[in-house]
């Protein structure tokens, strides 16, 4: 079985349970109680995901307990009742922090700020006050000890005293070097703290791809990276994108066992200092976002220009840190039991707001599932304003009772989707109204039908002109074909207009006619028409995602790829064949056979083929991977050696991205002749990298 159809098995037996089905035998019942406790268990701890309400775990759980003390003899030492909490599995080695992990005392507005700094300096007798001033990370705490050297332990940071030795896991977490040469600070124990964070685009890309092949969505990175800390194998944690940033020396101490934070001629002099340090011997410091001011007014204007950059920011931050930056001072200064008085943490606003759900409509994707889409009294949530949100299935509304008309919290994750994290409760006044699906689809009327098993209630008139739609947009997405120049608004005006209404219609656009078009010029009509064609020779698995069969995501399409020399291969596997790739079970070859056996799927087929989309070569584009990975990057000026396409397949093939103006987002700027205002902007920026084209071209080894 698939992880899906695994997955999807549980739920279904979860369901059985909870109304009381499933089986009655006690020695089966408990062995079904079981099986899904541990489910649930799996979900909230390693993939953060609450599937139920705490109020039905419990009762499974009773049931459960019930059941083993009427019958002792189905009691087994590993019985989800059997353990300490909830899913905590005491096998976990728990590990006590040399100095503990103290919490940050939490302001949120100006005075708080000043009313701190008062405080400091009156601790401290100065005047003024040097602060150095950072991102507060929305991840999840790490502590990192290196002994000789080398990396020796990892832990959580738990409830600040003890945390989980995840050891095994911290040796595949990003930004974490294994070795870092602390002996040359005269150090030869040394603990260094900091934050796994998850990159937000990278989240979102995650989250997109695990739609695709039908897994639930992660909420948001923090989860994510929480959750991936503590997962059993460590080649699944490497999967996760987890980053780590480090902010904090916790001890330093030389071979004699003294104490070199506290020494006045130890290296460790400044927060600022023991960050370069730290920079110097391999670990990611904040950098670009970190500042250093000396008095309280400058921070607070660092603080307020971060907040405003703060979506642009790669990673999740939920306010600002400020820190004296004199160890000597600090000292001074002290720590409650709780935080450090020379440390205090600025909140920005919050990203959850609650506003009243107004009404549900229902979208159709392009396999035909109906969306309920939360329609809601605009709110503005951290500067956005939001008045749509996705409630993804049927299930999810009756797991979290929405109704319409309630008070609703909502929030927003790392990938910037709003979601409905809950209802309140208690504001409820009795006039709530249950959401009910409709009969027929909202688009042509057809039939809706919920397949056994699925969550997805779905259209199943194969001629439904929203899925028609639909099936174009995911086409020349970016995961799929990626046709720059044919975004979805522009899919859904040409399908209105009807210069779009198949797949093949791509590849025979009437050019002359949308320059005609109002909005669209000669620039705009070169740029499509080179995207459509760029587009035919994309490697196999982007058109085998394309597609879109239904559960081949990415990933599977990859999979196809390694196993068949092009799609004709492909067309003539069997299912018995289908299930030797891996990760592709039972239900997922037969939605791929089904799909190649079908003659309008065939001709389909055969016309791109003819209309000169690559079908064959498997290409060696592996995104994710290559020297480029995880990097953005833009061309400027005139270049001497690339064509401007050929330049962003070089970016492609190394697996980068391309971007089209400067940003703090931005990697690398390669800059070509005459470049101007773009060269100008990445250096005021300042964390971008500026290369020239040759530099770029040996930087890929591609200079010849
Ligand atoms: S300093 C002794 N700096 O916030 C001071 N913490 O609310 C140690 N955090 O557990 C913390 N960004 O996980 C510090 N730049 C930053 C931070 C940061 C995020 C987290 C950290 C800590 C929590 C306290």
């Amino acid at each position: 079985m698939t992880e899906r159809d695994e997955n999807e098995a549980l739920r279904q037996s979860l369901r059985e349970l909870l109304i009381g089905e499933g089986p009655a035998e006690p020695p089966e019942r408990a062995e079904a109680l079981r099986t899904v406790l541990e489910f649930l268990d799996r979900e909230y701890y390693l993939q953060a995901e609450q599937v139920v309400p705490d109020s039905d775990y419990d009762r499974l759980f009773a049931e459960l307990r019930q059941l083993e003390t009427e019958h002792p003899e189905l009691l087994v030492p590993d019985s989800p009742t059997q353990r300490v909490a909830r899913g905590l599995a005491d096998t976990s080695a728990t590990v006590t922090h040399a100095v503990p992990m103290l919490s940050l005392e939490n302001s949120y507005n100006a005075e708080d700020l000043l009313e701190w700094d008062r405080r400091v300096r009156g601790l401290s007798g100065a005047d003024e006050v040097e602060y150095c001033v950072e991102p507060k990370f929305d991840g999840s705490s790490i502590s990192l000890q290196y002994r000789n050297g080398l990396l020796n332990r990892g832990a959580t940071r738990g409830d600040g005293v003890q945390g989980e030795d995840i050891s095994a896991n911290v040796q595949v977490i990003g930004g974490i070097p294994k070795a870092a040469a602390f002996d040359q600070l005269g150090a030869a124990l040394a603990e260094v703290r900091g934050e796994v964070v998850i990159d937000k685009a990278f989240f979102a890309r995650m989250n997109e791809t695990r739609e695709a092949e039908g897994l639930p969505r992660f909420q948001n990175p923090r989860n994510t990276a929480a959750g991936g800390l503590r997962m059993k194998d460590p080649a699944e944690v490497a999967q996760r994108g987890l980053e780590t940033f480090v902010f904090h020396l916790g001890y330093a101490v030389n071979a004699d066992g003294e104490d070199l934070l506290a020494a006045s001629d130890s290296p460790f002099q400044t927060h600022s200092g023991n960050l370069d340090h730290l920079l110097n011997l391999g670990f990611r410091v904040p950098g670009e976002a970190m500042g250093l001011r000396k008095g309280i007014a400058g921070v607070l204007a660092f603080i307020r220009e971060w907040e405003q950059r703060r979506d642009d920011y790669r990673y999740e931050i939920d306010g600002m840190v400020v820190k004296v930056n004199s160890l000597a001072l600090q000292r001074r200064c002290g720590a409650t039991a709780h935080h450090p008085r020379w440390a205090i943490a600025y909140k920005f606003k919050a990203k959850q707001a609650s506003t009243r759900l107004l009404r549900v409509e229902y979208q159709v994707g392009r396999t035909g599932a109906i969306t309920p889409v939360a329609k809601v009294e605009p709110v503005s949530l951290a500067g956005v304003t939001i008045s749509s949100i996705s409630l993804h299935n049927q299930d999810q509304i009756a797991e979290k009772d929405i109704r319409i008309g309630d008070l609703v919290k909502v929030e927003r994750a790392g990938d910037v989707i709003p979601y409905i994290a809950g209802v309140v409760a208690e504001a409820r006044t009795g006039r709530e109204e249950e959401i009910t699906f409709p009969p027929k689809c909202p688009s042509c009327d057809g039939p809706l039908a919920r397949a056994e098993g699925e969550v997805a209630v779905r259209c199943t008139n194969a001629e439904c002109p929203a899925q028609a739609e639909e099936r174009l947009r995911h086409f020349v997405s970016k995961n799929a074909m990626d046709i720059d120049g044919l975004g979805k608004d522009i899919v859904g005006r040409f399908y209105q207009e009807k210069l779009l209404r198949s797949i093949t219609d791509i590849y025979k656009l009437d050019y002359p006619h949308i320059e005609q078009m109002k909005g669209w010029g000669k620039k705009a009509v070169t740029n499509l028409q080179q995207g459509v064609e760029r587009s035919k020779s994309r490697p196999l698995f982007r058109l085998i995602n394309a597609l879109g069969i239904r559960h081949v995501g990415i990933t599977t399409a990859k999979a196809l790829t390694r196993h068949v020399n092009g799609l004709d291969d492909l067309t003539s596997l069997n299912q018995d064949a289908l299930m030797q790739v891996e990760d592709i079970g039972p239900v997922v070859a037969r939605s791929i056979s089904e799909f190649f056996a079908n003659p309008r799927n065939q001709e389909l087929l055969a016309e791109l083929e003819k209309l000169g989309l690559n079908t064959r070569t498997l290409g060696e584009e592996k995104p994710g991977q290559g020297v480029l990975s995880g990097k953005t990057v833009l061309f400027t000026g005139t270049l001497q050696r690339l064509g401007r396409e050929q330049a962003k397949e070089v970016v492609e093939r190394h697996g980068g991205r391309n971007m089209s103006a400067v940003s703090p987002n931005l990697n690398i700027l390669v800059v070509g002749e005459k470049a101007g205002s773009k060269l100008k902007k990445a250096r005021e920026i300042g964390s971008i990298v500026v290369m020239t084209e040759d530099e770029f071209l040996a930087f890929t080894s591609e200079l010849r």
